[in-house]
């Protein structure tokens, strides 16, 4: 039986370094919020039919905005990113089987490139260490200590992990469960690694922008006109 794509964006934070008086994810590109233009980039590949957004169980935005038939909300959000994203797998454990695949992905990625989304399915969609779409490092890296440089870091072998991150349900949902620290889990991959497990890594060819602080909008806003999606 061919293998089946499930999406899940986790969109329960603040947005604290956004500063804005509501969540982020709820501010406008152009036309959409940033939640809407992530989960139609999601369903940009016809392989992903279905996507939970997780939201705060006190999110009052999310149930006024329109998406796709496919996308349903789930308001199980938690205290991090990885907490909202196990609720999340947790809410579909009695539809998903072990071998389906979750392709987990930023609320804060309205960016994301159509063509990179597919060449993760195509790669790594039936790995079952699964993988992640990431840039390598182009800058100088530093280690800093009270913005005195204390050592500059070897650049060779560095990658900034992005999402979708993509993995068979099973394993994510293992490697989530047993997670004690889920504060010090930022990304998918991270817990899969702590299984034993190597994810593999797509270089994504878009810019894929995670959109965190103001100064992020003008580029969010170029990218997006760029591709025709604003
Ligand atoms: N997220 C979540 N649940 C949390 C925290 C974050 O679902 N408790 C989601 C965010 O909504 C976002 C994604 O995880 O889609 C990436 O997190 P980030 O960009 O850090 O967003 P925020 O945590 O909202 O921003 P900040 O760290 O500045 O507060
Ligand atoms: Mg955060």
């Amino acid at each position: 039986m061919a293998i089946r794509f499930f999406g899940l964006i986790p969109a329960a934070g603040f947005g604290a370094r956004m500063g804005a008086d509501i969540p982020k994810q709820y501010l406008r590109l152009g036309s959409r919020t940033l939640l809407e233009h992530s989960v139609d980039a999601l369903m940009s590949d016809p392989r992903v039919q279905q996507v939970l957004i997780v939201v705060a169980a006190t999110d009052v935005h999310a149930c006024g905005l329109s998406f796709p038939s496919g996308a349903r909300l789930a308001k199980v959000g938690g205290a991090s990113r990885a907490e909202s994203v196990r609720n999340g797998l947790r809410a579909l454990a009695e539809e998903l089987e072990a071998d389906d695949r979750v392709l987990v992905h930023d609320a804060a990625r309205p960016c994301l490139a159509a063509q990179d989304l597919s060449t993760l399915i195509d790669t790594v969609g039936t790995q079952d260490a699964g993988g992640l779409l990431a840039a390598p490092l182009s800058d100088t890296v530093k280690r800093v200590d009270r913005m005195d440089v204390s050592e500059t870091v070897e650049r060779a072998g560095l990658w900034r992990a992005q999402t979708p991150q993509l993995f068979p349900f099973g394993i994510l949902l293992r490697a989530l469960e047993s997670v004690q620290d889920l504060d010090a889990i930022t990304d998918e991959a991270s817990a899969v690694e702590r299984l034993g497990l190597r994810p593999r890594i797509v270089s994504a060819i878009g810019a894929n922008l995670k959109l965190t602080t103001p100064a992020d909008w003008p580029l969010a806003e170029a990218l997006l006109k760029a591709s025709g999606r604003w």
